[in-house]
C-alpha cells in the first residue's frame, strides 16, 4: 500500500508518519510505503522526521499542496491520502488570514481534485472541532451545524464541506474527522501548551488570555493517530467522525497543572489581552467513533502531560531554534496583516 501524508513534517503528521513507520498505527504494516508532500513552512520541521530518516519506505517531497502538478504525480499509484496539511494556529489566522483560505481551502481542493482525477482509494480530510463553534454546555454530535468563528475555524470548515462535497458528487472515498486539541513532543511553540512549558522553562511568565476559564478537551498526539488510522482503514466513506480526549479542562486550570509540574507559583502568570472572538469551550460527541471503530483514547491526561513536559525539558536542542525564528512569546509577536 502507497500512502501519502500531507502536513507530514508538522506535529500530528510527524506523529502520524513515525508511527506508521514502526508498524504502530492499527491497520497499516511496516511494509507500507510513506510519502511526505509538506511545503517546511515555519511549522514543518525536519527535525520531527529525523527518528525515521533515511528509510527507504519513506520519501520526503518538499511541495504546495496548492500545486496541482505535485498533487498530480503524487496521486498517481497512491492508496491512502491522510491529509494534515493546514495552516493551523488561530493567533496566525487573526494576525493574516489570506494564508488560511489559500492552503486549507483552496490547497485542500487541489488535493481533492488531483485524488479524485486518480481514483485514489481512501481520502482522510483532518478536521477539527472548531468548525462546530462554542459550545457552553452539552457536546456536539457530528450532524451539528458548522457556526466556526475564527478565520482559522472557518477556513477548516470550508474545506471540510469541500472535501464531503467531493463525495457526494464525484464518489471519492473521504472520511472528514474532527478532533479536540492535541499535545504531546514535537508541538511547535507557539501553540499553548508547548509555549506555557518552554516559558516556564525558561523563567518567563506564562500569558494567559482574558479570565482563563475557555475550556479545551486534551487528546494526546497519539491517540488522535490511532484514531486517524481506524477511520483511515474502517471508516465509512462520506462519514465525520469526531474524535476526543475527554480531558476538560479551562486554561487557568491547565495553568495551575503546569505550574505544578514545573516547580513555579502564580506569580509566573500573567494575564494578558483576550484572543479576538475567543471560542468558549469545545465539546464533541465521540460515541461514534468508539461504537463504530472501537475508539477510545488510552493515554491518561495526567500521564501525557508529565511526559510532555519532561520531553521539552529533555529537548531544549529541538524547540530553541524555533523559538529564535519565530519569535514564539505569545500573540504579541504576531503583526495584523490582512
Ligand atoms: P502544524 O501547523 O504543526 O503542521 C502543519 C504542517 O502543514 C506543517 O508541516 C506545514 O509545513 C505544512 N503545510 C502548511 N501549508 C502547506 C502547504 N501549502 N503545502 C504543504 N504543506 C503545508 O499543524 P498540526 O497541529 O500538526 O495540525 C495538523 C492538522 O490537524 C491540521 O489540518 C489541523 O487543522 C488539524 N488539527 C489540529 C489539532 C491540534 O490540536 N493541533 C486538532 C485538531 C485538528
Ligand atoms: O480544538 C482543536 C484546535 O486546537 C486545532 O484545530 C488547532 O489547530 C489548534 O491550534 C488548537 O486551537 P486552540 O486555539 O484551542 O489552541 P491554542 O494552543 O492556540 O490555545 C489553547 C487555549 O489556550 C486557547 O483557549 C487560547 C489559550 N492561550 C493560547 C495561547 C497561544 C492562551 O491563553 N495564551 C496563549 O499565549
Amino acid at each position: 500500500m502507497r500512502i501519502l501524508v500531507t502536513g507530514g513534517a508538522g506535529f500530528i503528521g510527524s506523529h502520524f508518519v513515525r508511527q506508521l513507520m514502526v508498524g504502530a498505527l492499527p491497520g497499516y504494516g511496516v511494509e507500507d510505503d510513506v510519502v511526505v508532500l509538506d511545503r517546511f513552512t515555519y511549522a514543518g520541521n525536519e527535525a520531527n522526521l529525523a527518528p525515521v530518516a533515511g528509510r527507504s519506505r519513506l520519501r520526503v517531497v518538499r511541495g504546495d499542496i496548492c500545486d496541482p502538478v505535485v498533487g498530480g504525480e503524487l496521486m498517481r499509484g497512491t492508496d491512502l491520502v491522510v491529509h494534515f496539511a493546514a495552516e493551523s494556529h488561530v493567533d496566525r489566522s487573526i494576525a493574516g488570514s489570506a494564508e488560511f483560505v489559500r492552503t486549507n481551502v483552496l490547497g485542500t481542493h487541489t488535493l481533492l481534485q488531483a485524488a479524485a482525477d486518480h481514483g485514489v482509494g481512501k481520502f482522510v480530510l483532518v478536521s477539527t472541532d472548531e468548525v462546530y463553534g462554542s459550545i457552553a454546555e452539552g457536546s456536539w454530535p457530528e450532524d451539528h451545524p458548522l457556526r466556526p468563528n475564527s478565520l482559522y475555524a472557518g477556513s477548516k470548515a470550508a474545506s471540510d464541506l469541500v472535501a464531503l462535497a467531493f463525495h457526494r458528487t464525484h464518489g471519492l472515498p473521504v472520511c472528514v474527522t474532527r478532533c479536540s486539541n492535541n499535545y504531546g513532543p514535537y508541538q511547535h511553540p507557539e501553540k499553548a501548551i508547548p509555549l506555557f512549558v518552554t516559558n516556564l522553562l525558561d523563567g518567563r511568565p506564562i500569558p494567559l488570555y482574558g479570565d482563563g476559564r475557555n475550556v479545551r478537551d486534551w487528546l494526546h498526539v497519539d491517540d488522535h493517530c490511532r484514531a486517524l488510522a481506524l477511520v483511515a482503514d474502517r471508516g465509512r466513506p462520506g462519514e465525520i467522525y469526531n474524535i476526543g480526549g475527554g480531558t476538560e479542562l479551562a486554561n487557568r486550570d491547565l495553568v495551575s497543572r503546569l505550574l505544578e509540574l514545573l516547580g513555579a507559583g502564580p506569580e509566573m502568570v500573567e494575564r494578558v489581552a483576550d484572543r479576538k472572538a475567543h471560542d468558549l469551550r469545545y465539546s464533541v460527541d465521540c460515541s461514534k467513533i468508539g461504537e463504530e471503530l472501537g475508539y477510545a483514547p488510552r493515554v491518561p491526561f495526567e500521564r501525557g502531560l508529565a511526559d510532555t513536559v519532561r520531553w521539552y525539558a529533555d529537548h531544549r536542542d529541538w524547540w530553541e531554534p524555533l523559538r529564535r525564528l519565530t519569535g514564539a512569546a505569545g500573540a504579541e509577536t504576531l503583526v495584523e496583516t490582512s
